[in-house]
Parts: structure tokens; sequence; C-alpha cells
């Protein structure tokens, strides 16, 4: 992979950002036989991007619209794909969270830059259920589920140590209660409409596949894109 060259050498910032690397991983051909449904493709896509090294591929940027109808995104991390959908999850009481409750509306962004793969994900998000919300809150490591249980994510933190000490005092109750679930946890599906699989080519004719869902069928229409 090529490094980023030194800022210092550049008259300025724009000169340096535009000569900065880009679309240079090793770019695999995009998948001429179709699956039937895009879930198989993003499985099939996954598992590529995996045993091609690339770190963490489950990472995700999750876009939400808030009651106002401002956009916001963050990273966060998929937990499975089933037939339903894409699945991730955090706290109901987060800034995602209140958005999610007010306007479903939603999408996955992934970049699997060694691959010069992108995959859109965008549907509508709905609420896993009790049983799922905590299987995924058990599944975290006991500091995961402590630092979930204790924090009042994304509001100001005025002093540290008050974080440390409910994170102390949250671990203190997850030992002594190992079954304990944070009533705010949840775990999300979200039910696709569309997921477009965008490949990069060295000579830039990039490739776009777009599934869509019938609403008439509930099948997956596909179409290429023009890139
Ligand atoms: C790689 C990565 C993975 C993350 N995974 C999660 C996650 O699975 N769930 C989560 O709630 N936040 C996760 N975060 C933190 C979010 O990006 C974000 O800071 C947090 O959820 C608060 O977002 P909000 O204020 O929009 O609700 C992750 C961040 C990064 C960079």
């Amino acid at each position: 992979m090529p490094t980023a060259p030194d800022p210092s050498s550049y008259l300025d910032t724009r000169a340096w950002i535009r000569a900065l690397p880009a679309l240079s991983g090793v770019t695999p051909p995009l998948v001429e036989v179709l699956p039937d449904s895009p879930s198989e493709l993003f499985l099939y896509w996954i598992t590529e991007a995996g045993a091609a090294g690339v770190p963490e591929p489950q990472a995700a940027a999750l876009s939400t619209v808030d009651a106002d109808g401002c956009p916001d995104a963050r990273f966060l991390l998929l937990k499975d794909v089933t037939e339903r959908g894409f699945w991730f999850s955090g706290d109901a009481h987060s800034p995602k969270g209140r958005d999610l409750a007010s306007n479903s509306s939603a999408a996955l962004t992934f970049y699997w830059r060694e691959q010069g793969r992108q995959v859109r994900v965008r549907g509508s998000v709905e609420e896993g259920g009790p049983a799922v919300s905590a299987r995924d809150f058990r599944e975290r490591s006991v500091t995961a589920r402590a630092v979930a249980a204790a924090s009042r994510q994304s509001e100001v933190l005025g002093d540290p140590a008050e974080y440390e000490h409910a994170v102390t005092a949250a671990v203190a109750r997850i030992e002594a209660e190992p079954d304990f679930v944070s009533d705010s946890w949840r775990a999300w599906c979200l039910v696709p409409d569309s997921v477009e699989f965008w490949q990069a080519d060295p000579g830039r004719r990039h490739r776009r596949r777009l599934y869509r869902r019938d609403t008439g069928t509930g099948g997956w229409t596909a179409a290429e894109l023009w890139p």
C-alpha cells in the first residue's frame, strides 16, 4: 500500500490532500453471476474482505436523520446478517437511538479500502426485541457491558472521575449479577430496501450493482448503474 506523502513538501493543505493516494487497493473483479439476494453477495464480499486482511470489515457508518430532518453518521460494528437484514446495537438513549425512534429510515455504509469495495445498505430500522437485545448485551465483555450500562452516551462529561466511578460501580454490579442487562441496550435490524455494491477499477471504470426490493413480491431485482 502506498504511504501518505510528507505534508511539508507541498505548498498548501489542498495540494497535499489532492496528492494523497486514493483507491489504491488491489481490486478483485465484481462477481459476474449475481446471487438472488443481496445478503448472499454481502456475506460473500465480507468473507473475501476478511480473507484479504481488511481490518475490521464489520465496521460501518450508520447514517440516521433526527426529528428535525438533520442527518448524522457514526461508525459502529455490524453484529449479524440474516434474511431479515443487517444487525447492529447500541443505547436507545443515545442520539442515534433517539434518531431511530423518531425516524426509522437509515443507511449502513461499508468501505473495504484494500479491495476498493463499498456497500451501501438503505432501508428502515426495526428493534430486535428484548431477548435479542439481551443476548447481544451479554455477549459483550464485562468491561464493555459496564461501560454501556454506566455511560450517558454523547452527553457532556464534566468530570472524568465521575465516569471512572460509574464504570467501577457497573463492573461490580455485573460481577455480582452476571445476567444483568441494561434496559436501554438495543439490537436493531436495518431491513433493506436497496443494497448497492460498488467495485473500484484501476482504470476508473468502476462497476455498480444495485439490488432493489420488489414491493409486490418482496423479492429482489438487480441492475447495473452508471458509475
Ligand atoms: C470502529 C468503531 C466501532 C464502534 N462500534 C460501536 C457500536 O457497535 N455501537 C455503538 O453504539 N457505538 C459504536 N461506536 C461508537 C460510535 O461511533 C459513536 O461514537 C457512539 O455510538 C455515539 O454515537 P451517537 O452520539 O450518534 O449515538 C464505534 C466507533 C468506532 C470508531
